[in-house]
């Protein structure tokens, strides 16, 4: 079986982070959000996963989430007529893929998409579904007046046959595609069980983390880490240090090769690879970015999203600063915004 990984795109929502890096492999819980998928991918069978990437040599211009699908055409038909699984990037969830593909067998339609339920319906594709066949009756990406709060999650289970409602140009699946299987009746919804979190904005990247590590709590819980300076669930990378006395969680990833000193209050934050935390300083819903150090009794909080090697002083405050790559911050920021 195949798939296809939409990775283009320019994650501009999810800058900093993503002035290095594209999206698809910023680290979330210590892995490239990719790697996710790919091996959930490979649990359910799947031998040949293509990576859609948008500006790169085939792809002169950004071809949308349905163009890449008509390059990729030759790539994703092998005569067996097999469905093949299409994935957004930027989603985390557990994956239900075996349950999905039992679904597409028994609806018989040419597409099957995964639903979740969430309370700011808005900011996604909406879809509008028969409660017991699951027939999508109306897909409606990013609509301005409230239609339903079910909506798309970014899974996808598609017959060759859908590549051929599909030209090689920039085309919206969700815009252009989905509305037109939907309107003829095949289209199929499938509510997605457990969590799901698009993890492409900061907010929603740390929220994504608390139900991650939440499900890895009950599906694996010897991953994570245990021990009297441990609050909740806390993922620690083999390679980092961690000093004496610290308080770290709930909800805290650590990346290789970190370390973090003495005295140090983490909670509801990720620390990439490389990062140094000195003692005493207190880090809240924060993202700090690969091999940045944040300062003694510094405080770090709020949404703050530190770049690529950002050193912050001892004592200073930041309060929502996005900082970018290789900036010194020597000053507080008492209020959310970007620093330059
Ligand atoms: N190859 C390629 N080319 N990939 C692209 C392009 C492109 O031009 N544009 C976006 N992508 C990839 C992104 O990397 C991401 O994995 C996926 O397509 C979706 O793009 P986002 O930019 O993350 O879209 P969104 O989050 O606003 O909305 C999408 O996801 C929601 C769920 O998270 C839509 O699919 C919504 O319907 C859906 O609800
Ligand atoms: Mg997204």
């Amino acid at each position: 079986m195949k798939a296809l990984i939409l990775v283009g795109g320019f994650g501009t929502r999810l800058r900093p982070l993503t002035l290095h890096v594209p999206k698809p492999l910023v680290e979330f819980a210590n892995k490239p959000m990719i790697l996710h998928q790919i091996e959930a991918l490979k649990a359910i069978g799947v031998t040949e996963v293509i990576l859609a990437i948008s500006y790169q040599p085939e792809e002169t211009e950004p071809l949308g989430t349905a163009g890449p699908l008509a390059l990729a055409r030759d790539k994703l038909i092998d005569g067996s007529g097999e469905p093949f699984f299409v994935l957004n990037s930027d989603v985390i969830c557990e994956y239900p893929l075996q349950e999905m593909i039992e679904f597409h067998k028994s609806h018989g339609g040419e597409a099957s998409i995964m639903v979740t339920k969430v309370d700011e319906p808005s900011k996604y594709g909406v879809v509008v579904m028969q409660e017991n066949s699951g027939k999508v009756e109306k897909f409606v990406e990013k609509p301005k007046m409230f239609v339903s709060n079910k909506i798309n999650a970014g899974i996808y289970l598609l017959n060759p046959s859908v590549l051929d409602r599909i030209k090689l140009k920039p085309t919206s699946i969700e815009k252009e595609i989905f509305p037109k299987i939907a309107a003829d009746e095949q289209l199929y919804a499938m509510v997605l069980p457990g969590f799901w979190m698009d993890i492409g904005q900061p907010k929603d990247y740390i929220t994504g983390l608390r139900l991650y590590l939440g499900s890895l709590q009950r599906k694996s819980p010897s991953n994570l880490a245990t021990g009297s300076n441990i609050v909740g669930n806390v993922l620690v990378e083999e390679s980092a240090v961690v000093g004496d006395g610290c308080l770290i969680g709930p909800d805290v990833a650590i990346g290789p090769g970190c370390v973090v000193e003495s005295g140090v209050r983490l909670s509801n934050c990720t620390l990439m690879r490389g990062v140094r935390i000195k003692m005493h300083a207190c880090i809240s819903s924060s993202i700090i970015g690969w091999h940045s150090t944040v300062g003694r009794w510094a405080r770090v909080e709020n949404m703050t999203i530190l770049g690529e090697d950002v050193y912050v002083r001892d004592e200073v405050y930041t309060n929502g600063g996005i900082v970018l790559p290789h900036k010194e911050i020597s000053f507080n920021i008492l209020k959310p915004e970007i620093v330059m």
